[in-house]
């Protein structure tokens, strides 16, 4: 009975601490502004965890006809707001045409904010009494949410490993960190926006909170509430419309993804664990010996003196060795890319860390001395780059390094920052409010450490941002004028427009192979298109099948690196047997044949800002089948790969939206689009172990090259282009070129658009500045879904072709054409 009445009070205890109910705030003296309005916010009801802000500032700006920004802060004390990551300045001038609509409640106070051409509401923040708060504005917690349709289809709010489509119910941590905790938990980066798909309009919006503090996003069938724990408010909302005109307008205020090299469209070999550069001289000649092609080699950490950034093991990577083999490299057109980490040996004498305390750099403790932890060279400490004197002495020190071995890009990883050691034990919280549920001080630098221009507390999850930002400038300035790679495992918002991502330590599991997707297409609505998964698996032994099917996978990865750690077995594509070197060959070969296509890709990308991934319901927003799909994707708008997750099985299903689809490999038609239908076909595919199927969409034109072992080999071969068909006999692609490596290309790249209407493909000159592509002439075109065929002109002359009747194929082969000048192709 005693039992039974502790239960009962105990239950009546939840019940009413989850259902106490925040009103919040109430709003007054509301007065317009050139382009917006602002407004006084006077608490009604205190917060459940004390030091509440009594009355706050709201200002709504109307920033363009698609973003407004709506700002929360105590006007009375500075708060900490996150510097540098946007760009986008307030508007004083009111937008000529905006698709917005801003209505308020004044008591309580709620911000709602309509789409105006369809009336899709994009964010509404009314309180709902006893179901949703309203506002809460504490020192060290804040909250606010907003209503959402029912069973809403979510995405974004990262770094995690989940699903694309966000489950319901859950809360979503933003609080970087090193170590894996399992599915759906918080990892190496923060980004704070969402992106919405609305199930009627078929059209996504999205949400940015620009706000570094670490926080939980709790997702529910009906609404969504932010959590954090400092800060301010601060959010972008953008109306978006189709994909790419939603990711366009965030990363107009975090910045687009920066122009990548050549080359790092090609393949990168890496492992941690290789013992000497003896035995990674060995891994360069096989893959010459068996033809496999080879852009990038990897330095790991087995390259440094006692783990010591800056340094060279005298032993197994003795310079004049290294240099020896990074010039050969070089002489072969390839190159090589080592790893540093942000934390520094505590040893007098070393000259990095008696450069660091002479120019003053580090993270310092409460009492203002160094904050020492334990990485790799044991104890370390971890320069500030937020202090004035750190990106100079991150340059010193690179530069010399360059100096010594001449690295073409560098590796920025442990940068959550990492940290070995071990302050509060599992499930223990730290803070009034702590996201997540986690011990936030755990392998990291604490948060009480003090950085120039704030505490960790507040800059935490911006270390491996602040780090891209001063190594991106350090390498402009050892590298003047050249594009490089910066690929840190740390990242934030505005990430992309300075450097590349991977998604760090996964396993070699089926799971983590099928989670990669997910990954990439996240890290797309980031801003970061540079990105991919360790291919093969970094953790445990892979075998041979899963890592057959994840070098195919891996093949279409934006970026497709090999890498593993430094205890499991070796994964090089050709240790297992020939049929799995055959098969790595034959997919990187295809890469390399794509290698136009990716850079044209990744330009548009750094145009506009839009993904080089394509979830498919990107282009297919109506069709539900495809909302829940992150087992296929699209490269680019024009590539389906249906890759094979699963061991043991030779056929896999893929969702076939409602389109003309082309296999890839042999240009046989897939599906005809079906009239009047909004969905397509599930279609079970042959997946033998040597492919996975690959579908050009009708519409697309692509452009390709003969692939060679290196993509600066692979440069100069003769292109082709594949046409597919769409319903219509329409398609339509282009090209972009340029040298590959010059930040700068202004006047210097050549830009061609393909179109084909009524039989006739004709290329326009948008930019024809790209010399060298002269050179490189067009060799072939392969038109798909062609009925009948008989006779070809090429520039108004007779031309040869062949025709496949049986799978409605021509070849136009035998031709040479100049992709700098206009031509046009025509068949009747
Ligand atoms: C952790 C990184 O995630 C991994 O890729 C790397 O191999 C190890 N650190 C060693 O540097």
């Amino acid at each position: 009975m005693k039992n039974l009445l502790i239960f009962t009070f105990f239950i009546l205890f939840i019940f009413s601490v989850n259902s106490t109910y925040y009103p919040g705030y109430t709003l007054s003296n509301v007065k317009q502004t050139s382009a917006g309005f602002t407004g006084d916010l006077a608490m009604i009801s205190a917060g459940p965890y004390g030091d509440d802000i009594a009355t706050l500032k709201l200002l709504v700006n109307y920033q363009t006809n698609n973003r407004l920004r709506v700002k929360i802060y105590d006007p009375n004390n500075q708060r900490w707001e996150v510097p540098g990551v946007s760009i986008v300045e307030n508007s004083n001038v009111m937008p000529s045409d905006m698709d917005y609509d801003v209505t308020y409640t004044t008591n309580p106070f709620g911000l709602k904010i309509v789409r105006k051409s369809d009336q899709e509401v994009l964010f509404d923040t009314t309180p709902i009494e006893n179901k949703l708060n309203g506002l809460i504005f504490e020192d060290q917690y804040i909250e606010i949410s907003t209503q959402l349709e029912q069973d809403p289809l979510i995405f974004g709010i990262g770094e995690r490993t989940s699903n694309f489509t966000l489950k319901h119910n859950q809360d979503y941590t933003l609080y970087a960190r090193g170590d894996y905790h399992g599915f759906m938990t918080n990892w190496y980066g923060s980004h704070p926006v969402y992106y919405q798909l609305g199930k009627t309009t078929g059209k996504f919006h999205s949400v940015f909170l620009l706000n570094s503090n670490a926080m939980d996003v709790s997702l529910t069938d009906n609404s969504l509430t932010y959590k954090t724990i400092g800060g301010i408010l601060d959010f972008f909302i953008f109306t978006g419309g189709s994909l790419d005109e939603t990711t366009q307008q965030y990363t107009e205020v975090i910045g687009k993804p920066i122009r990548v090299p050549y080359w790092t469209l090609g393949w990168h070999q890496c492992r941690w664990g290789w013992k000497s550069i003896d035995f990674v001289e060995g891994v360069v000649d096989s893959y010459k010996k068996y033809s496999l092609p080879l852009d990038t080699v990897w330095a790991d950490i087995d390259y440094m003196d006692q783990y010591k950034d800056f340094t060279l093991d005298p032993v197994n990577y003795a310079t004049d060795k290294v240099q020896t083999f990074v010039s050969k490299l070089h002489t072969n057109d390839m190159h090589y890319i080592m790893i540093v980490d942000p934390a520094i040996k505590v040893e007098k004498g070393y000259e990095a860390y008696d450069l660091g305390n002479e120019m003053n750099v580090w993270t310092l403790n409460p009492s203002n001395i160094p904050f020492w932890g334990i990485v790799w060279p044991g104890t370390t400490y971890f320069p500030d780059f937020t202090h004035p004197n750190t990106t100079s002495y991150w340059t010193t020190n690179l530069k010399k390094f360059h100096d010594l071995v001449d690295y073409d890009s560098l590796w920025i990883d442990m940068n959550e920052p990492a940290n070995f050691v071990e302050v509060c034990s599992d499930n223990q919280t730290n803070y009034p409010y702590t996201p997540g549920k986690i011990c936030l001080d755990q392998h990291t630098v604490s948060l009480d450490s003090k950085h120039y221009i704030s505490t960790a507390y507040n800059l935490h999850n911006l270390y491996g941002y602040t780090e891209t930002v001063a190594t991106r400038a350090a390498l402009n300035d050892i590298l003047p004028g050249k594009r490089t790679l910066v690929l840190s495992r740390s990242t934030f918002a505005g990430h992309g427009r300075h450097g590349q991502h991977w998604l760090g330590d996964n396993y070699s599991t089926w799971e983590s192979m099928k989670e990669s997707i997910a990954g990439i297409l996240n890290m797309g609505l980031f801003g970061v298109s540079m990105v991919g998964a360790d291919i093969c698996g970094f953790q445990k032994d892979t075998t041979e099948e899963l890592c057959t099917r994840w070098m195919q996978l891996g093949s279409f990865y934006p970026f497709s690196r090999n890498h593993n750690a430094f205890n499991s077995k070796s994964q090089l594509p050709y240790i297992f047997s020939e049929q799995m070197t055959n098969i790595s060959r034959s997919f990187l070969m295809n890469r390399y044949s794509l290698l136009p296509y990716f850079y044209t890709l990744y330009e548009s990308s750094s145009r506009t800002g839009s993904p080089m991934w394509r979830a498919m319901m990107y282009d297919y927003p109506k069709d539900s089948f495809t909302w829940n799909l992150d087992k296929q994707f699209m490269v680019g708008d024009s590539l389906m790969v249906l890759p094979m997750l699963e061991p043991s099985k030779l056929g896999v299903e893929g969702y076939f939206p409602n389109d003309n689809w082309y296999d890839w490999w042999s240009g046989k038609q897939i599906m005809e689009k079906l009239n009047n239908q909004d969905h397509g076909l599930h279609i079970e595919m042959l997946a033998p172990i040597d492919t996975i199927p690959v579908n050009i969409k009708g519409g697309s034109i692509i452009p390709t090259q003969i692939p060679a072992l290196t993509s600066a080999e692979s440069r100069q071969n003769p292109f082709e282009l594949t046409v597919a068909l769409d319903p219509l006999n329409k398609a339509s692609g282009w090209l972009y070129a340029d040298d590959g490596e010059s930040i700068e290309v202004t006047n210097k790249f050549s830009e061609i658009t393909f179109a084909v209407a009524n039989n006739v493909l004709k290329s326009t000159i948008v930019a024809s500045n790209y010399d060298p592509l002269s050179q490189t002439h067009l060799s072939k075109i392969t038109v798909l879904g062609v009925k009948s065929i008989n006779s070809v002109t090429v520039n108004g002359k007779e031309a040869t072709f062949e025709f496949d009747a049986k799978f409605n194929i021509l070849r136009i082969e035998n031709i040479s054409l100049d992709l700098n000048q206009e031509f046009t192709v025509q068949w009747n």
